[in-house]
């Protein structure tokens, strides 16, 4: 499974990376617009810093705008990743965009079935938004199921599902769960996924013992 930081804080990413948890970072024009800085410094900054895709967000709403907006912004790296939304002309733009192989991530999906519409548009990466569906009292993880359930239906689907939206742990479970093939997490979810009480419990224990036999492992 695949590992996004969602976000924007290049510093975040840079110590998660150390980790090996990175394999790409998506950003919307929400994370960008927290920065207070330029989108291009930022997004060329983090495409230095990870190999992996890195997905940055056309704000135009209309077709040709968007194909644009999203040349310019794949010019900036060779890994980004151009993120449209998902309405028709987003889907005209993933379509363009795709003719001329620049990656792109389909955003803001809420049913299986215009999950399906990216596919067929040639979408890279499908983000289905869990979090906000449970911020209205749907189960967001149906959702995944559901596309994951389609997709797999026809192997010539090459769209990969990223789960976005994830706010917990329990998301994360879940996604890995089901399948999915990327879940973006904010980098303080992956602390929590990380942190458990008994290793630190223990650790401290350990550490405790072996201070009392006095030794340390390399003696010269
Ligand atoms: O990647 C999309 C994600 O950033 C949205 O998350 O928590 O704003 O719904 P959230």
């Amino acid at each position: 499974m695949k590992f996004f930081v969602d976000g924007a804080n290049v510093k975040e990413i840079k110590e998660l990376a150390e980790m090996g948890l990175v394999d790409g970072v998506t950003t919307n024009p929400s994370i960008i617009a927290k920065t207070g800085r330029k989108i291009k410094d930022v997004i060329a900054e983090i495409c230095e810093a990870v190999d992996g895709p890195v997905s940055a967000e056309v704000t135009a709403t209309d077709v040709e705008g968007m194909v644009r907006e999203g040349k310019y912004l794949a010019k900036i790296a060779s890994n980004v990743c151009v993120k449209v939304p998902l309405t028709e002309d987003g889907l005209k733009a993933c379509y363009r965009l795709r003719q001329e192989n620049i990656l792109v991530n389909v955003t803001l999906c809420f049913s299986s079935m215009q999950a399906l519409m990216a596919a067929k548009a040639g979408a890279t990466f499908i983000s289905p938004f869990i979090g906000r569906l449970d911020d209205i009292g749907q189960e967001g993880m149906t959702l995944i199921s559901e596309i994951c359930q389609v997709y797999d239906n026809y192997p010539e689907i090459t769209t990969q599902v990223l789960a976005a939206s994830l706010r917990h742990p329990l998301h994360v479970k879940q996604v890995a769960e089901i399948g999915a093939d990327v879940a973006t997490l904010p980098a303080k979810v992956f602390k929590q996924l990380v942190k458990h009480p008994l290793t630190d419990n223990g650790l401290d224990a350990f550490l405790k013992d072996w201070q009392s036999t006095g030794q340390s492992i390399i003696e010269d």
